[in-house]
């Protein structure tokens, strides 16, 4: 048996913020980020719409990027004292996924970090509230998720929350609070998006119920991510929904080792002073994981779907996997993203001298790589690596080498 799961409800569509004025509850906590969301008017909206359905309004604001075990027990601790029946998120992925995880600790406030780590082992949530997630950003999808991903600093690590009991009740995809993202956060985010539904549909959890929404999100991002990050605004609308289409596809057909090694590179050089950001790993290591896979004879069938669907040409596998791989290169070009980490500046921007030394990244080769074969994507990645073959991708993903094993 498998499951689809989904939000009730998705507003989409310009003006879908305006669906809150019709949600029923008595107090609802409005949880944000850094300000991005108040500097845009909309958090100001959320608050008016909210108190027009006759709710209660009480803000938890200044959740980071990436965000921390802390962040979630504070903010789990606000929701205790306001005891609100809704909890809406605003912002991207780190605002709406920190709520979600503060979410299951006001619940069931016993309930420890490694207890929320346990994959879809969530006890049942809505006894106390209902969750409703707004995003304004075009990539994680976490809008209709059943993830969250919170870092534990003390160990440099990010762990994904996996379980349906998570997937919000409402989702609002509203395009017109993308509309301010810098173009460097188009880029991220909307390369976050191809590798969601890259992942879902060579995932070997995939099913009919993903396939369509992956294959669709990919037509769509290869037709206006670019435009988008050069500021095309129908084009921004359009990757909007593009992103939430691929969330809907992951979220079901789970990830790969794409996201394994995104989640366990993107802290462990902070004490460097930078973040591998999200969305900048996975586009620099999609194409090494496309040739990683495509010796899996499955995998390989399915990328060549994905390249015939974009249009890319070739005769056979091999050739259709050479020009989606050069094609998702090409992708990194236009949107000013690094192939490789040795050229990952402190900014994630391309450097010549990236801000992680070879030596450190050498020395913490094996640790990253025995972390990433334990993330809970790496189950349903069509090839399963050994510790070795890790180590060489990661290798790879360093250095831009090519991928021949
Ligand atoms: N839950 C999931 O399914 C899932 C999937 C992929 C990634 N993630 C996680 O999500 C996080 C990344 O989320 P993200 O990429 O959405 O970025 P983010 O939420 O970390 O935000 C990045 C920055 O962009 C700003 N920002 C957000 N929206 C803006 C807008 N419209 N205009 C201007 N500035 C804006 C924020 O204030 C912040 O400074 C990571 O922690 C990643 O691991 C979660
Ligand atoms: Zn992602």
């Amino acid at each position: 048996m498998s499951r689809f799961t989904l939000p009730r409800d998705i507003y989409h569509g310009k003006g879908a913020l305006e669906a809150l004025k019709t949600f029923e509850g008595k107090r609802a906590i409005v949880c944000t980020g850094g300000g991005s969301m108040k500097r845009g008017g909309f958090l100001q909206k959320v608050e008016d719409y909210l108190k027009e359905a006759g709710m209660e309004v009480e803000l938890f604001e200044g959740i980071e990027p990436d965000p921390s075990v802390e962040t979630v027990m504070k903010g789990a601790e606000a929701m205790s004292k306001f005891q609100p029946d809704w909890i809406v998120a605003i912002g991207g992925g780190s605002p709406i996924d920190a709520a979600k995880a503060m979410w299951i600790k006001y619940e069931y406030p016993e309930t420890t970090f490694e207890d929320m780590c346990k994959v879809f082992g969530l006890p049942k949530l809505r006894t106390k509230a209902k969750f409703c997630a707004i995003s304004s950003t075009s990539g994680t999808a976490t809008e209709v998720t059943a993830f969250s991903i919170i870092t534990d600093y003390s160990k440099g690590i990010k762990y994904p929350i996996a379980d349906f009991e998570i997937t919000p009740d409402v989702a609002i995809v509203d395009p017109e609070l993308a509309h301010t993202m810098p173009k460097k956060l188009v880029a991220h985010t909307g390369m976050d998006a191809m590798t969601h539904a890259v992942e879902a549909y060579v995932s070997t959890a995939n099913c009919d119920y993903t396939d369509p929404l992956a294959i669709h999100a990919i037509e769509m991002i290869q037709e206006h991510l670019v435009k988008s990050y050069n500021e095309d605004m129908d084009s921004r609308d359009a990757m909007h929904n593009a992103q939430c289409l691929a969330g809907m596809a992951f979220s079901n057909a789970l990830l790969g080792i794409v996201h394994s090694m995104a989640h366990k590179t993107g802290a462990v050089f902070a004490d460097l002073g930078a973040h591998i950001i999200h969305g900048a790993a996975n586009a620099m290591y999609l194409p090494k994981v496309v040739a990683f896979n495509a010796k899996d004879p499955v995998a390989k069938q399915r990328y060549g779907v994905i390249a015939d669907y974009m249009h890319l040409g070739g005769s056979n596998d091999d050739e259709k996997i050479e020009l989606l791989i050069k094609y998702l290169r090409k992708m990194n070009d236009d949107l000013n993203i690094p192939h490789s980490i040795n050229h990952y500046g402190p900014d994630g921007l391309p450097a010549d001298q990236g801000f992680v030394p070879e030596d450190i990244f050498l020395e913490r080769l094996h640790d990253i790589a025995a972390n990433a074969l334990l993330d809970a994507c790496t189950g349903s990645n069509p090839r399963q690596p050994s510790q070795e073959e890790m180590e060489k991708l990661l290798k790879c993903c360093y250095y831009d080498t090519d991928v021949d094993f």
